[in-house]
């Protein structure tokens, strides 16, 4: 049995950051390359957002995507290999902020829309990034979490809520250790965002292009009325 923590995701991250940019950047990983970067991109565009916080940003690919579109983007992410790479390669401002201190109160300027690409992997960490993005996000704001599919994303029948060993598997030959993750099922995903103020608008369900199997699901959700601000 691993590690499963919040900080053994942080860990897992600082030791494979090299591979991830090359993964990233090289389009290796199909799920992303054919169906979940476009998916976010194409959410994101139609609300039309002028400020986005991207929050565990990565190497900073969402941000040169929505750049171009006139968005401004901040990045924020507890990896400095990231951060620096993010940085080099442009299309926002990227800042080095663990979720712990994002959601002790760390300044952050208030955005339009929060995106977090498949980056709310743990547990307590999640719950404290969601709790402090009901405070930051402009009235009207969104917030959007792509994440795995629970329906599809773990083997084992009972689908329980709890921690979960990773695994590379898609992503390539060059990595080390695997972050865990803390497997949610929808209504786990409903009632967290609702216990943190956020009214869930939609779910979107991209679907592999070849098979019909949903790769992902994006929770597209607002502060509810009375919380935030
Ligand atoms: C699967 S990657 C996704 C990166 C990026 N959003 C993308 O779409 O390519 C998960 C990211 O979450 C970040 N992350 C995980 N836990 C974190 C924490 N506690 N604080 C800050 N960043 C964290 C990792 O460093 C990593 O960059």
């Amino acid at each position: 049995m691993g590690d499963f923590s919040d900080e053994a995701i942080v860990g897992a991250w600082h030791e494979n950051a090299a591979p991830w940019i090359e993964a990233v950047r090289s389009g290796s990983i199909e799920s992303r390359r054919l169906v979940t970067d476009a998916a976010i991109v194409s959410v994101i565009r139609r609300l039309r957002p002028a400020t986005v916080l991207d929050v565990g940003c990565g190497e900073g690919w969402l941000a040169r995507a929505l750049a171009p579109l006139g968005m401004r983007v901040h990045g924020i992410d507890a990896v400095p290999g990231l951060v620096t790479a993010a940085r080099q390669a442009g299309g926002g401002t990227f800042e080095c902020l663990s979720y712990e201190a994002f959601a002790a109160g760390a300044p952050v300027a208030p955005v339009e829309l929060a995106v977090c690409n498949f980056s709310l992997l743990g547990d307590g960490a999640t719950r404290g990034v969601v709790r402090r993005l009901a405070a930051l996000l402009s009235p009207g704001g969104t917030l959007l979490i792509q994440t795995l599919h629970p329906g599809f994303a773990v083997e084992d029948a009972e689908r329980v809520e709890g921690w979960r060993a990773g695994s590379w598997a898609g992503c390539g030959e060059a990595f080390g250790r695997a972050a865990p993750w803390y497997f949610r099922t929808l209504d786990g995903w409903r009632a967290l965002l609702a216990e943190q103020g956020f009214r869930l608008r939609t779910m979107h369900e991209p679907r592999h292009p070849a098979t019909g199997a949903p790769c992902s699901v994006i929770f597209e959700a607002e502060v509810g009325p009375g919380r935030g601000h």
